[in-house]
């Protein structure tokens, strides 16, 4: 199998270091020379500067997009033009339509079209949704998601809500496996272009919610959630991918094997590739995710909830 890499910035990198272990990075592109020199040296593959070149000298199965988000939708139709199987990484789009032609595009060619809503390969989070699945706990109830950092420089044409809060927007569809009816929110901006505080409730069915709280204000790296089971509370750490369940009269920690999430993410795409049937986000799941945070956006703007009808 050969796989190129779109974008070699501070995300991409782990994605080319990781596409080399396994032995099927074939060539990368960056529009920074440097970057794609410097990749394309230190991995011993080819290196481009323009997609358009890539596309007519390298021959390949698939295709990873690690460029900031505006440019995704632009890069990613002319891969799946090209029938190439095709891992965005998240936001898929900054406008869900975009996101819509594309998986369309994936479905008419045939093609795998996935996004890097990363959390769903925690196996932290695994442990979770398996709990949640054999009502280990009682019935999930409420999720309670906190996702804080320092303002990251480098990120100029989105907010908050787009860069950070989507990805708990998706393991709260994930977990609840249904996908919000509701969507209410308030942001606001105060250091950053774009909104750099948010908090979010996404309304489900049976008055079930989930409250997403993102900001880059705070200095220290916090990203944690609590779920709201009928017989416990279990608390994850995403970064440490602890796991405690706290019941009326004990607290417990849960033993689980720690992995690199990226990596088992990008196995799984691979695998998908090969046939072997592994799970990837679906294109219309990472469409949904950006309308779910087109609609924060303006709920925030106007002051109201929003009504949707995600399919
Ligand atoms: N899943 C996660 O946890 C996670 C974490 C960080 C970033 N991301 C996502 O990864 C993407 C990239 O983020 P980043 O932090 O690496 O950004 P970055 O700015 O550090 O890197 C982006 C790279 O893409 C290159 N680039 C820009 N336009 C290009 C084009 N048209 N063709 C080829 N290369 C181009 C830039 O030169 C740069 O090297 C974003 O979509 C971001 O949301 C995901």
């Amino acid at each position: 199998m050969k796989i190129v890499q779109i974008g070699v910035g501070g995300w991409g990198k782990n994605h080319t270091r990781i596409l080399s272990q396994l032995g099927v990075l074939s060539a990368v592109c960056d529009t920074d020379s440097q970057r794609s020199k410097e990749y394309g040296e230190k991995y011993s593959v080819n290196h481009y500067e323009s997609l358009d070149d890539l596309l007519i000298s390298e021959k390949f199965d698939g295709a990873f997009v690690v460029t900031p988000t505006s440019t995704h939708t632009e890069i990613a139709t002319k891969l799946l033009e090209a029938k190439k199987h095709v891992f965005v990484e998240k936001p898929m789009t900054y406008k869900s339509e975009d996101g819509e032609k594309l998986a369309k595009l994936a479905e008419k060619n045939k093609v795998i079209l996935t996004c890097g809503y990363i959390e769903r390969f925690n196996p932290a989070v695994d442990v979770v949704k398996k709990f949640v699945k054999e009502k280990k706990f009682g019935e999930l109830v409420m999720l309670e998601f906190h996702r804080e950092n320092r303002m990251p420089l480098h990120i100029k044409d989105v907010g908050i809500i787009y860069d950070t809060s989507v990805h708990d927007i998706d393991t709260a569809n994930w977990l609840f496996d249904d996908m919000p009816h509701v969507v209410f929110a308030r942001a606001g901006k105060i250091k950053h272009e774009h909104e750099d505080f948010a908090s979010i409730m996404l309304g489900y069915k049976d008055d079930k919610v989930a409250i997403i709280s993102s900001n880059w204000i705070t200095p220290k790296k916090v990203r944690k959630f609590n779920a709201v089971c009928t017989d416990a509370i279990i608390s994850l750490d995403f970064i440490t991918q602890e796991i405690i369940v706290e019941k009326n009269d004990k607290t417990e920690t849960v033993q689980n094997e720690k992995q690199e999430p990226l990596l088992l993410e990008i196995q799984s795409f691979l695998g998908t590739i090969d046939g072997k049937n592994e799970q990837v986000v679906k294109s219309q799941e990472a469409v949904n995710v950006t309308k779910i945070a087109e609609a924060a956006l303006l709920s925030s703007q106007k002051g109201i909830p929003i009504y949707l009808d995600l399919k």
